[in-house]
């Protein structure tokens, strides 16, 4: 600890050139079960020079400290003053922490959300980010209000989906990242933190670090559902997060496909074994019908294996979603199919409908019995 202490109080500030510790900056420093906790006052410190403190910080402990297990928090004098009045301060962009999520301890609730609801799928391309982004407006058509998270760190598509490419979350003054709002909703996506054409080529620990802010940095105000739209897929991404975040029910996508259905039975397996109950499971792209012929289905993909396979497992099926040209259209051109009036009616509107009332009416925690399925 003697070492570690000796490097922190002479890690300097960009703005001065004197040590933190000489400006009496460091409010707290602990070193407990590995975990390494900094707080030091950042009055005067823009975030550029804070970034460059916890650069400075991570390297110069990383032969003594898991970058992981150090966690470095700020505060203000300013901020806390409550006696003198502040002018008006336009408000600073939003920073992701990069590296520096620790690990939670155990499930967390994300505050003022009444249920966590993530949307998963065992294999990519089956429709996740389109089925997260029109329920969680199909939600809010039932009254709700909704949260919507991009937890597809790799191919972050919800700004694009509900046309916010160019949004860039603003940070509120007690430092919580403000969520971008679209149509009413909220929501947030690492696509907001980075231009496109930048590559995402971060290790697996940053991301839980990004995904925790999400979660739990992230202003989301009162909410009745926050959807997650997780990556495709099984890995350490999806299973940390639900790890360490109190969700309240999975939702599996699949296509009609039997590869696709055998590798949503394995992600539901895996949500089960940390006990995250499964809400049910929703057959996408499950036929085509020609606009000019509505009466008849082309099971392009196959025909009622989601149904089956929740036979199965013994959960839920929640509804099948007919493939859709306009439903195509809308992502590609961000406005999303369930806020437009215009398709009230049609198959892909009434399947999102049902399939929204279903979610509310399984998560009423007054009717047992639905969330009580749990696969191990
Ligand atoms: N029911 C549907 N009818 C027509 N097109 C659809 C339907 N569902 C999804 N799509 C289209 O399929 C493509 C893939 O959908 P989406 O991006 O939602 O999948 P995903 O599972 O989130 O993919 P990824 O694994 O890459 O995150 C998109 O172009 C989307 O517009
Ligand atoms: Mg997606």
């Amino acid at each position: 600890m003697e070492e570690i202490k000796n490097i922190i109080h002479s890690i300097k500030n960009p703005n001065s050139n004197e040590t933190l510790s000489s400006e009496g900056r460091i409010k707290q420093l602990t070193y407990e079960n590995d975990q390494l906790t900094l707080v030091y006052n950042r009055d005067g410190i823009n975030p550029d020079q804070k970034r460059k403190i916890e650069d400075v910080i991570i390297n110069e402990l990383k032969n003594l400290v898991n970058e992981n297990n150090i966690m470095v928090k700020t505060v203000s004098t300013n901020s806390s003053d409550v006696t003198t009045k502040k002018p008006e301060t336009k408000k600073e962009n939003a920073n992701l922490k990069v590296g520096h999520g620790a690990p939670l301890p155990q499930k967390k609730r994300v505050s003022n959300v009444k249920k966590v609801i993530a949307v998963s799928s065992g294999k990519g391309g089956v429709g996740k980010s389109t089925v997260s982004t029109n329920l969680a407006y199909a939600l809010k058509n039932q009254g709700k209000t909704v949260g919507l998270l991009d937890a597809d760190i790799y191919g972050p598509s919800i700004p694009m989906l509900v046309g916010k490419r160019d949004a860039k979350p603003l940070s509120s003054d007690d430092k919580k990242i403000l969520p971008i709002e679209a149509d009413g909703i909220k929501f947030i996506s690492f696509g907001l933190f980075i231009s496109e054409q930048d590559p995402v080529i971060w290790r697996g620990p940053m991301l839980g670090g990004v995904l925790n802010q999400f979660l739990f940095d992230v202003d989301w105000g009162e909410l009745d559902y926050l959807i997650l739209d997780l990556p495709p897929g099984t890995g350490d991404v999806q299973l940390s997060m639900v790890q360490a975040t109190d969700v309240d029910g999975i939702i599996g996508v699949s296509t009609p496909q039997d590869v696709a259905l055998l590798d949503s039975r394995k992600g539901l397996k895996m949500f089960g074994q940390v006990n995250v109950p499964v809400l049910g499971i929703i057959e996408n792209m499950s036929y085509f019908s020609p606009d000019d012929m509505p009466e008849k289905k082309y099971h392009i993909f196959g025909e009622g294996g989601a149904k089956k396979a929740a036979e199965e497992l013994g959960v839920s099926f929640l509804g099948d979603i007919p493939m859709e040209i306009a439903l195509r259209e809308s992502c590609d051109n961000g406005k999303p199919y369930m806020n437009t009036l215009n398709y009230e009616g049609r198959p892909v509107w009434n399947a999102y409908t049902e399939i929204a009332k279903k979610v509310i009416d399984n998560t009423d925690e007054k009717k047992k019995g639905f969330f009580s399925k749990i696969l191990g």
